[in-house]
């Protein structure tokens, strides 16, 4: 089901982006960083969203929150509805609050202080179509699963908590991503064998993507229900894409890949 909708993104630059510690295992602090590169191609990436018709707002970038640029994590929102973050590790603390200022500052949502660990849409997506509104969340490495019970109850919507167990793919969204309004694609290979059983029972009808197109970062995408704009090394999955009616758009990242992360660590959506 194509169900492409203009969307409104929140996106901060990676003027200060470094890899400064290592908390994920793409992370090493002795590989040199390209700073200035890093924001030329997220600045390729902003302007190819706008392309496509969508509304991006920046937030500012801070000096000493080198993760900044991974905007995903900062918070996650359902019909205007803002379930804050709160990061696992110290260093990106800081985050959570620049991003609840944005969504004060904007008016219109409803801010919920989390009490429980979660890394926002990192580790939580949302499919408007499924059971009428469903939201997908990821444990095991980030994310706590106490969290997924207080989104729940944050959001009014029903949560499903799915299992991560390889630690290349510490976030929900490295492995599994939305594709519309009702379906995913996903890499079977980084959730525990339960919640696999689960994700064939749930979806039927999702792409599945093979370990090369998971180390590529292409499940790392965003899709706006038809067009998807992920890695342009994940060509593999782009070709899959396409066999199933998308239409990939392939972005360079490859400095951001040495924090661990590409196209949808970038972007928060905003759903008011
Ligand atoms: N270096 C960041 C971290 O380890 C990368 C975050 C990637 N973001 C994401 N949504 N997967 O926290």
């Amino acid at each position: 089901m194509t169900t492409q909708r203009e969307r409104t993104y929140l996106m901060s630059p990676p003027e200060h982006f470094a890899v400064e510690y290592a908390i994920n295992p793409w992370m090493d602090t002795t590989a040199p960083v390209d700073t200035e590169l890093a924001v030329k191609q997220w600045e390729g990436l902003r302007e190819t969203f706008v392309r496509l018709g969508h509304t991006v707002h920046v937030l500012a970038p801070e000096i000493g929150l080198p993760d900044m640029v991974y905007a995903a994590n900062g918070a996650f929102s359902v019909d205007g509805v803002v379930y804050g973050a709160r990061f696992k590790y110290p260093q990106r603390i800081p985050e959570a609050a620049a991003h609840r200022r944005f969504y004060v500052d904007h008016g219109g949502w409803r801010f919920v202080t989390p009490s429980e660990t979660n890394e926002g849409e990192g580790d939580f997506a949302y499919l408007p179509s499924f059971l009428g509104g469903t939201v997908l969340a990821g444990h095991g490495f980030r994310t706590e699963i106490a969290a997924h019970a207080e989104a729940q109850e944050a959001l009014g919507r029903p949560v499903i908590s799915l299992r991560l167990v390889d630690p290349r793919f510490y976030h929900l969204d490295v492995a599994l991503a939305p594709l519309d309004d009702a379906n995913v694609v996903y890499y079977p290979g980084a959730f525990s064998e339960a919640t696999r059983a689960v994700l064939r029972q749930l979806f039927p009808d999702a792409v599945l993507a093979d370990e090369e197109d998971a180390l590529a970062f292409g499940l790392n995408l965003v899709s706006d229900g038809r067009n998807v704009v992920l890695n342009s090394e994940a060509t593999a999955l782009a070709a899959k894409l396409r066999a199933a009616g998308y239409v990939p758009v392939p972005v360079e990242l490859t400095e951001l890949k040495k924090g661990g992360g590409s196209v949808k660590c970038c972007v928060a959506e905003l759903r008011p």
